[in-house]
């Protein structure tokens, strides 16, 4: 077995799902190991289904834990995985835990890594994903990049240039490949929208829904939106626990739902007036979509989709989102072209490039 491609969390499976996809085309054997940091159905196992990917060929059922415990788990039950396999090249995607741990585990057994999404920085070290980039981009050996900024990140690191391949957008390889089954969905009856009449939220990061004063802040904010605007809010189970813990209950302007399955998501977005976000991903799919996004940071890692997309970084002061919000919704737009390389071929040019790495 010489490649073994890890995914495990919900943003890993659609990066991983079209190379896997190329792989299979190119006769290119792969062993698919799932480190189980996402577990629930909804945030896992449909996303194998709707994107086509084989089961995975283990799941190290890892869960969740403290960055240390999960980190140290991953690690523990992915070096088993090298010794025994022992593959050529271990590919990881974007900067999830599990992308850190099994890069380091896997360097340290001399095992060559591919980083997908390597390059992007928010330059904001509070960030977990960070982190996780800055290690997993250093101990590489193929750094697969998704726009220009991330090569220039990558190179005033120091890292050399012969390392670096820019790729394109392996998420919007997805994109491409389901959005016409996307298309094909109906879900305004069942939730009671209507096509560009809606606002999609979705919130996760630690920094925004982890302390429950700043979610109140962002539920009364959601309140005052639904006036002009119905919202739909699919919640991340981080955020689910605080918003329990606050008391936020149902309502009919603003839509709590279970987290989405990918295709239905993509839906969604598709069909969205303005989207409400503080994924990176998200910022990516709806550039590519020409949908307009408000990004609830103050950093954005993917700054193509500022400059080129149509992706407003709105910070996290309400007054100032209101203010983007109202512009968007009274008609002012912000007109996005497609950054270069997002062009549904992203999985092949990574594996031309790894077969003449596996061939030297
Ligand atoms: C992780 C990633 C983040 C990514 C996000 C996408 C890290 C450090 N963070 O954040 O970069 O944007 O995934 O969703 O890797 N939980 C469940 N069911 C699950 C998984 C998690 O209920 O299947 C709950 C648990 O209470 C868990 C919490 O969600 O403690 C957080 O999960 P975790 O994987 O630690 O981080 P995410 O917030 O999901």
């Amino acid at each position: 077995m010489s490649i073994i491609s890890v995914v495990g969390a919900r943003p890993n499976f659609m990066k991983i799902a079209p190379i896997i996809n190329s792989f299979k085309k190119n006769k290119i054997k792969n062993f698919l190991v799932h480190t189980g940091q996402h577990y629930d159905k909804n945030m896992s196992k449909i996303f194998f289904q709707e994107l086509g990917l084989p089961n995975p060929d283990l799941f190290l059922g890892v869960g969740s834990g403290t960055h240390a415990k999960q980190t140290a788990k991953i690690m523990i039950e992915f070096e088993r995985i090298c010794i025994k396999l022992n593959p050529k090249l271990v590919i990881v995607a974007g900067d999830v835990n599990s992308t850190m741990a099994c890069a380091i585990t896997a360097k340290k057994l001399n095992i060559s890594v591919a980083h997908v999404e390597a390059g992007l920085r928010s330059f904001d070290s509070k960030m977990p994903e960070e982190i996780n980039r800055i290690l997993t981009d250093h101990i590489s050996d193929l750094l697969f990049t998704t726009e220009k900024s991330a090569n220039i990140n990558l190179i005033n690191e120091g890292i050399v240039k012969e390392k670096i391949h820019f790729v394109g957008n392996c998420m919007i390889d997805s994109v491409k490949k389901h959005i016409k089954n996307a298309e094909k969905i109906n879900f305004f009856d069942k939730y009671n929208i209507q096509k560009n009449k809606y606002c999609l939220v979705t919130l996760h990061r630690p920094s925004n829904v982890d302390f429950e004063r700043n979610l109140i802040k962002y539920v009364e904010m959601l309140n005052l939106m639904s006036k002009k605007i119905k919202i739909v809010f699919p919640v991340h189970p981080r955020t689910k626990i605080v918003l329990k813990k606050i008391g936020v209950k149902k309502s009919h302007k603003v839509l709590l739902l279970n987290p989405l399955p990918y295709i239905e998501f993509l839906s969604l977005i598709n069909n969205a007036r303005l989207v409400l976000t503080d994924s990176g991903g998200i910022q990516e799919e709806t550039t590519y979509l020409g949908v307009q996004c408000m990004t609830l940071r103050k950093n954005t890692e993917r700054p193509i989709t500022t400059e080129k997309g149509t992706n407003h970084l709105v910070g996290t002061n309400t007054k100032n989102i209101m203010k983007v919000f109202n512009n968007i919704i009274d008609g002012n737009d912000k007109k996005g072209t497609i950054p270069s390389n997002w062009d549904g071929h992203s999985g092949t040019r990574i594996t031309e490039v790894i077969k003449h790495f596996l061939s030297r």
